[in-house]
Parts: structure tokens; C-alpha cells; sequence
């Protein structure tokens, strides 16, 4: 797979890579690139520019991929043993990192730090090394290296040490949790992650709120920040992108379907999510139940419209999660349902192009993550929307603190209020509703992707070193 034999200048590291493949059926190998923002903040720069991305392998596909010798210019994919990054990424990363940060937790049962625990950090700092290792072989002298997210925290710390000439960054996804609940970790393990994250000359995320977090973590676990900076970069929508894909084709067709599974003439309430604890769904299908039960009126005459994407499968409360939401929504639908009426559209096969069409038809949008990094979602919705759709949107969510004005700010935990919050935002007049998504448009796009990895990057290369 490609390597660029140490002449790299911007080196990106996540555990996530931009391509992955599958072995089709007559022993092929087909790639599928993903989307989302690194993916198009990169392109600003591209392979031409000496960019190279590190990624793991995440299927049999990608093994076999790299085994081939195949792949795309500007990417290599790392072999990790598939036990070890079982371990890295659904035991710690999925497990522990990601519940601490979204405080998911739920006592009595969690968390539990015990020696299976410990078996699987060692795991983390194997995978994490790996991709330290691999960075340290491919960057030119001084290169620029943005490692990302919570998969890779050890990472800065690691590479720092191998070489100490780079610029590092490293970039949350997540929120950050507040000191009183990361300090639910293990010590020396709290202060581990904070140590290779302080490895970086400068450490990047989504929301001022997340960054207090993180400064509050260090004042508490380690001697405050020392030198690294510290930058706020909120990810906005790709309103190019989302304009014009959502105008082709295969979302027209969509588009039509959808019509036919909501009905002439009804109100749409909309989400998108993969199918994940932080995003509430089931609280969200609660307040839709309250909805109906509380306003009968809107009997008939309004569809949720409900995408959720298969997320983390390995796990079994993710498994169990999702469950939970297919018995709510047949549950639902079993109770309030008419011969002409589905009150809930569920769909849980992963499709862009569907999305996009609900975005376009959206009255309403349901974002009520119970802890959000950002959340595009409620970003993309504004942009692509035709007639302008009002936004529910909840109070911990990144995206709150730059779309909070024109949405109708929500208490993810509470489903009377969100189910109030939605009545509001289906009676909202045309005129007004129009006039928000507008404005939340403008907002939403502030930082498009491109410009959100290169301030990133400038700061990086053009800012004091943090040594
Ligand atoms: O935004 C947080 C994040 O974990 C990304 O790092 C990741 O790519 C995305 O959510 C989806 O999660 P996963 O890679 O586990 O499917």
C-alpha cells in the first residue's frame, strides 16, 4: 500500500481511512470511499502536495487490500492484528474513551476498570505505537502531522519521542468530558491520555466547551497544558457539496419513495443518525409518542421520518440499542397506526442518497444528541432543506453553540419538553421558518471543510512550536 518512502509533508492519522474494500463474490477487490470532513479537508491539499493519510485496517477487505499491494495514492493502510485493534477500538475507544466523553455511562453496572481492562489498554498502546511508528517512518524532516481523534490520544506523546523535529497536532471529534467524570478513569490511565495528547504542539476541537473541558482535565490530572496550544475549529457543512449532490439523481428517486411511504399532504419530522446510544433516538421516538398523545391533532397528518444507520454492531449494546429502537417504532406504529397512516418511517440500511431526499422534504429536524462532538446533521439539514424546515435541536450538542439562536433549543433528557418543542416547530409559520433556515444556513457553512483543515494546518506550520 502506499508509502511515501519518508518524503510525506502533511501526514493525517486516524483509525478510520478514507477508502475501504471489499472481496466481491468472483474474488475482486472494490473500494468505497467515504465522506464527511476530513475526507474533503484533505482534498484541499491532495497526494500532489506531499499529503499522505494513515489509516487502519478495518475489514478483511482492507487486509486483503494491503496483502495485494493495492490501494490509493496518498493513503496507507496499517495491518494491525485484527485481535489488537478489536481490543483498541471496541474495547477502549468504543468502550471507555467514547462513554466517558459522551458520559454514558450508567451505574451501577459501569464502568468497571478490572484486569480485562488493563489486558486491552495494552492493546491501545500497541495500536497506538503502531501508527506512531508508521508516522515517524513517513514524514519528511519538519513535517506537519494531524493526528485525530480519541482512537490515537497516545499517539502525539509517542511520535514526539521518535521524532521530535515534526509539528504534531492532534484533533477531537468528540466533546470532552468534564474532570468530575473523566476522573472515573484509572489515574495513571487518565493521566496517560492526557500525557500523549500534551505531546502536541497544538491540540484542536470542535467548541470552546470541549476545550475548557480538556484545560479543566489537565489543571486536574497533569500540570496544566505546558506548552501546547490550544485552537477552536467548528467543522461546518460542505454547502457545494450538499447542494449538488442532493440535486442528482438517484435523490430524486428517493425523493419520490419517501413521498409515497409519508403520504399526501403530511407534516415530516426528520432525523439521521447511525444508530448510536449519544444520539437519543429512542428518547427522540418518545417525544414523537408524547406528540401524538398530547396533541391528537397531528394524528394523520405528520410522519417521523427516521434513519438509523447500523453503528458499532461488535458491540452488544449497541446491538441492544437498536433493538430498542425497532420495538419503539413498531410500537408505535402498532398503536397509533391506520390503514392510511405509518406514523414512524423507519429505515436502517445505510443510504446517502436517502438521506439527502429527507433533508429536502424536512418540516421539522430532530437532532437531540444527549452529548454531541458537533452533529453535521443539523448542519446539512438548513443547507439542503427546499422550503425551509424548523430545528429541534439540543443544548449539548457542539452545533448548539453556533446554530443555538434559530433552532428550538431542547433538553435531551426531557421528552415532554421535546415533544412540546416539536409541536412548536411543526405550527411554525412558512415565513419564519423560511427566514431561520436561512440564517442557519449561513451559520452552518461558516467553516466548510477545506478551510476548516487548512486554518488548521497554517496554525500548525506557522504558529509557535510548542518546544
Ligand atoms: O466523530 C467521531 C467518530 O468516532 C469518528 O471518529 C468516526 O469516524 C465516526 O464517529 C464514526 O464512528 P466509527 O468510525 O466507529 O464508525
Amino acid at each position: 500500500m502506499a508509502s511515501s518512502n519518508g518524503a510525506a509533508q502533511v501526514l493525517v492519522a486516524s483509525n478510520r481511512g478514507p477508502v475501504s474494500y471489499a472481496v466481491e463474490d468472483d474474488g475482486s477487490l472494490r473500494a468505497k470511499r467515504g465522506g464527511g470532513g476530513l475526507v474533503s479537508g484533505l482534498s484541499a491539499i491532495g497526494p500532489d502536495a506531499g499529503a499522505l493519510w494513515v489509516c487502519s485496517v478495518l475489514s478483511d477487505g482492507d487486509r486483503e487490500a494491503v496483502r495485494r499491494g493495492v490501494g490509493e495514492d496518498g493513503v496507507r493502510m496499517l495491518d494491525v492484528p485484527a485481535d489488537v485493534h478489536a481490543d483498541a477500538y471496541n474495547g477502549i475507544a468504543n468502550s471507555v474513551l467514547w462513554f466517558v466523553h459522551h458520559m454514558l455511562y450508567q451505574t451501577p453496572l459501569e464502568p468497571v476498570f478490572d484486569a480485562e481492562f488493563r489486558r486491552q489498554w495494552a492493546s491501545y498502546e500497541a495500536y497506538n505505537r503502531a501508527f506512531a511508528e508508521a508516522l515517524a517512518e513517513e514524514a519528511a524532516r519538519g513535517a506537519a502531522v494531524l493526528v485525530q481523534d480519541y482512537h490515537l490520544t497516545l499517539v502525539p506523546g509517542m511520535l514526539r519521542e521518535l521524532r521530535p523535529d515534526l509539528r504534531i497536532a492532534h484533533f477531537s471529534h468528540t466533546p470532552w468530558a468534564p474532570p468530575e467524570y473523566f476522573a472515573m478513569l484509572p489515574d495513571d490511565i487518565a493521566r496517560q491520555v492526557l500525557r500523549g495528547m500534551l505531546g502536541a504542539d497544538r491540540l484542536g476541537f470542535l467548541t470552546q466547551r470541549w476545550a475548557d473541558a480538556f484545560t479543566a482535565c489537565c489543571e486536574r490530572f497533569a500540570d496544566g497544558l505546558g506548552r501546547t496550544r490550544i485552537g477552536v475549529h467548528g467543522l461546518g457543512a460542505d454547502a457545494d457539496f450538499l447542494r449538488s449532490r442532493s440535486r442528482e439523481a438517484d435523490v430524486e428517486e428517493r425523493i419520490a419513495a419517501l413521498r409515497e411511504e409519508i403520504g399526501e399532504g403530511r407534516r415530516t419530522i426528520v432525523r439521521v443518525d447511525r444508530t448510536e446510544l449519544s444520539k437519543n433516538i429512542v428518547r427522540g421516538l418518545l417525544a414523537y409518542r408524547q406528540l401524538l398523545d398530547e396533541r391528537p391533532e397531528w394524528r394523520e397528518r405528520v410522519v417521523h421520518v427516521a434513519f438509523a444507520y447500523p453503528s458499532r454492531q461488535d458491540l452488544a449494546v449497541y446491538r441492544d440499542y437498536t433493538a430498542e429502537v425497532r420495538r419503539l417504532a413498531e410500537e408505535i406504529n402498532e398503536r397509533y397506526g391506520t390503514p392510511g397512516w405509518r406514523p414512524v418511517v423507519l429505515h436502517v440500511r445505510d443510504d446517502f442518497a436517502r438521506s439527502l431526499a429527507a433533508y429536502r422534504l424536512a418540516d421539522v429536524a430532530l437532532v437531540n444528541p444527549i452529548r454531541d462532538g458537533m452533529n453535521l446533521v443539523a448542519k446539512e439539514v438548513p443547507v439542503v432543506s427546499e422550503a425551509g424546515c424548523a430545528l429541534v435541536l439540543s443544548r449539548e450538542a457542539g452545533a448548539h453553540e453556533e446554530l443555538g439562536e434559530d433552532a428550538l433549543t431542547v433538553n435531551p433528557y426531557d421528552v415532554v419538553e421535546t415533544a412540546r418543542a416539536l409541536h412548536e416547530a411543526l405550527t411554525m409559520g412558512p415565513d419564519e421558518r423560511a427566514e431561520r433556515t436561512e440564517r442557519l444556513a449561513a451559520a452552518a457553512t461558516a467553516l466548510p471543510p477545506a478551510r476548516w483543515f487548512l486554518e488548521q494546518l497554517e496554525a500548525l506550520l506557522h504558529g509557535p512550536a510548542s518546544r
